[in-house]
């Protein structure tokens, strides 16, 4: 099938390469003419497991560009993954999705054409794309057949092409019977299972086959906003109880194990530590609190996740008060930037809220992240960090330490040598990873956030 996306952010490229890799065409469009330079040079603007690899073979069936009468006209799909940030009040910025659905109403035609939602957008913005379009095309000439469908991203970013190609399921809301028949064909190597799985992406053992979800429009859009803060408060809660098992004395990790192991409850998403960050579950629970509050509902388990997940980065100033007393004047090293391990990406990363904090108390602050210092430095421009050229770095003169990310290589530093180069060896684990028996025999004095 012929497949033009709209955005070559994490979601646009991964989905872009995933289809290309089952056998569509796909072409990727995009406005930052940045990008498609670096994309059509073979380069990768974002940082992913083996995105690399699966555009270097999917490269004959993919295109880059930022034309939308290159792209548009003659696709069978058109995905929309452009940016959808937060505004101020929490609801988001639909400057990007309005921009795309008018491009697309000039162009579209050569055949029915399912126009997809796969950016996150408020519920009511499939009806509101569709009339977008069919105003765009206004007096032009020439009938035009095409549907509108959500249909939800739920990959992780580091797991973004594990995520894609082999899903818990797929979601795929649309008033169009017709649609659903396309999507579904679209999608038939995944719900399937029927491609050969590349060899650095190995498909799940067990894995059959994926569950195609189909609803009508705002289901779809309400599914991605409701799985997502679920996820979240799941974090929160486990924060929560955090909280509780330190002062009785105790490990929350053992706690989680054994409210885990409860099929009902699960044992993911209830690792407890600095709590959320990323693109993602800021932005949705403000947006679900926001669009409730549209219709005169509070939403307070969603808004006291939010507020729990805030206070667990305050956390870290506080901890660090009571262990050295003063902070002011005092060297602090945060090991990890990333909002999560094997990303790049720094959107509501936890290291940013305090290493502001910490600068704000007069703290010197030293950094290190092993792929993120890049973007740190260009994206950071106003906190004043001192970037460390490797992890042990980060130790040396330093009051204490600050796990902020659990990259699996800060487990085997040389904890020894940091020991000895740091002024008082104490480290404060923000991610409850560090094995501290080990640390405590290096000399370090540990405590969990
Ligand atoms: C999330 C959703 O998982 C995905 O389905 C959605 O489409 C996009 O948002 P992502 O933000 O990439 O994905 O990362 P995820 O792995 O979900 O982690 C989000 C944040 O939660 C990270 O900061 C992570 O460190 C934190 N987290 C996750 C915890 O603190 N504890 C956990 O147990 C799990």
């Amino acid at each position: 099938m012929r497949i033009a996306i709209i955005g070559t952010g994490y979601v646009g490229l991964t989905t872009g390469a995933c289809l290309a890799a089952i056998g569509h065409e796909v072409t990727c469009l995009d406005n930052n003419a940045a990008k498609i330079e670096t994309l059509r040079q073979g380069k990768v603007p974002i940082f992913e497991p083996f995105i690399e690899e699966i555009l270097e073979e999917a490269k004959d069936r993919m295109r880059f560009t930022q034309s939308y009468a290159e792209a548009i006209p003659g696709s069978d799909v058109v995905f929309i993954a452009v940016g959808t940030p937060s505004m101020a009040d929490g609801s988001p910025d639909l400057r990007y999705l309005r921009e795309a659905a008018a491009a697309i109403g000039e162009h579209l035609g050569g055949g029915f054409t399912v126009v997809v939602n796969k950016s996150t957008v408020p519920i009511g913005s499939g009806n509101w794309v569709e009339s977008l379009i069919r105003e765009s095309r206004g007096g032009r000439n020439g009938k035009v057949e095409f549907a509108v469908a959500s249909n939800p991203e739920f990959l992780r970013e580091g797991s973004a092409l594990q995520d894609s190609l082999y899903p818990d399921r797929i979601v795929v809301g649309t008033d169009s019977p017709r649609a659903v028949d396309v999507l579904s064909n679209l999608y038939r190597p995944i719900l399937e299972q029927s491609f050969t799985a590349p060899s650095y992406l190995k498909r799940p053992e067990g894995m059959a086959a994926a569950p195609l979800v189909t609803t009508d429009l705002a289901s779809a859009e309400l599914i991605k906003y409701a799985a997502n803060s679920f996820l979240a408060l799941k974090i929160s809660y486990i924060n929560e109880i955090g909280r509780l098992a330190e002062k009785v004395g105790a490990d929350v990790t053992l706690v989680a194990k054994g409210m885990g192991l409860d099929a009902r409850i699960g044992t993911r998403f209830l690792q407890a530590g600095l709590g959320w960050g990323g693109s993602c579950f800021a932005k949705d629970t403000a947006a679900l609190v926001a669009t409730a509050a549209d219709y005169g509902l509070g939403m307070p388990i969603v808004s006291a996740a939010r507020t729990v997940n805030q206070q667990q980065r305050e956390r870290v100033v506080e901890k660090l008060l009571g262990e050295l007393k003063i902070i002011k004047g005092k060297t602090v090293g945060l090991l990890g930037l990333a909002f999560k391990p094997n990303t790049d990406d720094l959107r509501d990363a936890p290291s940013l809220d305090i290493a502001r904090a910490l600068v704000a108390r007069g703290v010197s602050v030293a950094a290190f992240d092993p792929v993120a210092m890049e973007r740190a430095k260009s994206e950071w421009a106003g906190v004043s960090v001192k970037y460390c050229e490797t992890a042990e770095q980060v130790a040396e003169g330093a009051d204490a330490v600050v796990l902020v990310t659990e990259w699996a290589e800060f487990q085997d530093l040389d904890w020894e040598a940091m020991a000895k180069s740091a002024r008082s060896p104490f480290v404060l684990d923000g991610r409850l990873f560090l094995d501290a028996a080990r640390l405590a025999k290096a000399g370090w004095r540990c405590a969990r956030i």
